[in-house]
């Protein structure tokens, strides 16, 4: 049998050798979105085995805030894995847990008494926070919004709010789980429908003494980058507040300085009772955990928390290299610099371009929504189109929404002018020959 990674080694090898055998031995339920395999990484691009050069503007869907492979990362990660690569936290406490901790509980806690408990994916963080809740209230209900997204595990995806391909023949999903429509003004989704949705939800579905958690993402971050309006935000903490339930922000996408602030709930004027984060803490490495007030925090008893990889010690390491870089660098400023110049020009493109529906996003999370020109309707193979065009002129860039028909841009926040002025250029070019206007 022919082995792949020798062939890797010893010269660049093609795509196509390993897209054949990715086809061979792994199931299509996992996809790839671009017919790329990457060799390597850097900053904010990434060269595949052929050789072939791309920007990245993707970052591992918004795992690489501080870019691919930075010095700094691999530095701590080199050094801790010298150290010891793993403990097991519930086995025996190491260091970098517990500074990890302190760090986020002040970044986050501002001045409140927090705690944080580690795990390794979104996903994790995100059922473990609902336990959390659950533990902290002693009820059941949990709401979450359409066009969320939570994760890929059974109750992660149970309260994702799309149905395709998230949830499709994966139930019965778990009980107790209810949703609301999201502020969506493109959609004519008021603030306050959402909020006349929540009390008919206590009306007809379940009381709200009995409800744990309201989950949210600051902005919506798979569902199509739709910013939580800060009122709505207000009015969720009052209710929540009213009512005894935990407010939970989902920041597994948001945070790290994405939105130009560390957190996406900094811009709302609000504090969550519990907040997840992952992707981004670690710069790479597999990370997650929940964030949140110390009395609700210490709800679940002893032994109820924790996992085997769960702040693992490399990880560990890599995220307070993160934390160190987000805190002593520019990347907010930097992030917030990048997002207005990057949300201007695509206004321009929208100017060029009727298919833009809507240019919208919060510091350097920005994105495009692609409508058919002729019927004012998403447009998701127009959207796919563009997508393909792009990563064939060396961009990589992915969509989301709940019609699939936004592209959105998660570049690293240490790209530099000269590469988002060429990922413009690139994404120019991509949407005129998506359009018809290049051959
Ligand atoms: C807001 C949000 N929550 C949870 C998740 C799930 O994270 P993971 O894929 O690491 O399980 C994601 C992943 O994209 C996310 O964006």
């Amino acid at each position: 049998m022919q082995n792949l990674l020798a062939t890797e080694q010893q010269t660049f090898s093609d795509n196509a050798l390993f897209l054949d055998a990715r086809e061979e031995h792994i199931p299509r339920g996992v996809v790839t979105a671009h017919p790329v395999v990457i060799a390597k990484g850097k900053g904010a691009e990434v060269w595949d085995v052929e050789g072939n050069r791309y920007l990245d503007f993707v970052g591992g869907i918004g795992v690489l805030n501080v870019g691919h492979s930075h010095p700094a990362v691999i530095a701590a990660v080199t050094a801790q894995l010298h150290r010891v690569s793993h403990a097991c936290f519930q086995v025996a406490a190491y260091p970098g847990y517990i500074e990890l901790a302190k760090r986020l509980n002040h970044l986050v806690g501002a001045g409140e008494v927090f705690k944080s408990v580690f795990f390794t994916s979104g996903a994790e963080a995100v059922e473990n926070a609902v336990k959390i809740a659950r533990a902290y209230t002693n009820r059941p209900g949990v709401i979450a919004f359409d066009g969320a997204f939570h994760g890929r595990t059974l109750l992660g995806c149970t309260l994702t709010g799309m149905s395709q391909p998230y949830k499709q023949n994966f139930g019965p999903f778990p009980s107790d789980i209810f949703h609301v429509p999201f502020p969506n003004p493109l959609y004519g989704i008021s603030e306050q429908d959402c909020l006349n949705a929540l009390d008919t939800l206590f009306a007809v579905q379940i009381l709200p003494e009995r409800v744990a958690a309201i989950i949210i993402e600051p902005v919506q971050g798979d569902g199509g980058f739709l910013p939580a309006p800060p009122a709505f935000m207000q009015a969720l903490r009052a209710i929540t507040e009213r009512h005894g339930i935990v407010l939970i922000c989902d920041e597994v996408q948001t945070g790290f300085g994405r939105t130009g602030k560390m957190f996406g709930f900094q811009h709302t004027g609000i504090m969550p009772d519990l907040v997840t984060v992952a992707k981004s803490l670690g710069g790479g490495l597999p990370i997650s955990g929940v964030v949140g007030k110390a009395a609700i925090m210490d709800a679940p008893l002893p032994g109820g928390l924790g996992g085997t990889y769960g702040g693992n010690a490399l990880a560990c390491a890599a995220a307070l290299a993160v934390l160190e870089l987000m805190e002593q660098g520019n990347l907010l400023a930097r992030a917030n610099q990048l997002g207005e110049r990057l949300h201007a020009r695509l206004r321009q493109l929208a100017d060029k371009y009727a298919c833009i529906g809507e240019v919208r996003g919060i510091g350097f999370m920005q994105a495009v929504e692609i409508m058919d020109f002729d019927t004012g309707k998403p447009d998701a193979a127009l959207t796919q189109k563009i997508l393909d065009c792009a990563c064939q002129e060396g961009l990589l860039l992915i969509k989301c929404g709940l019609h699939r028909n936004t592209v959105r841009f998660l570049a690293p926040l240490v790209t530099n002018d000269s590469q988002l002025e060429e990922a413009l250029h690139i994404f120019d070019i991509a949407m005129a020959r998506a359009t018809g206007r290049l051959g």
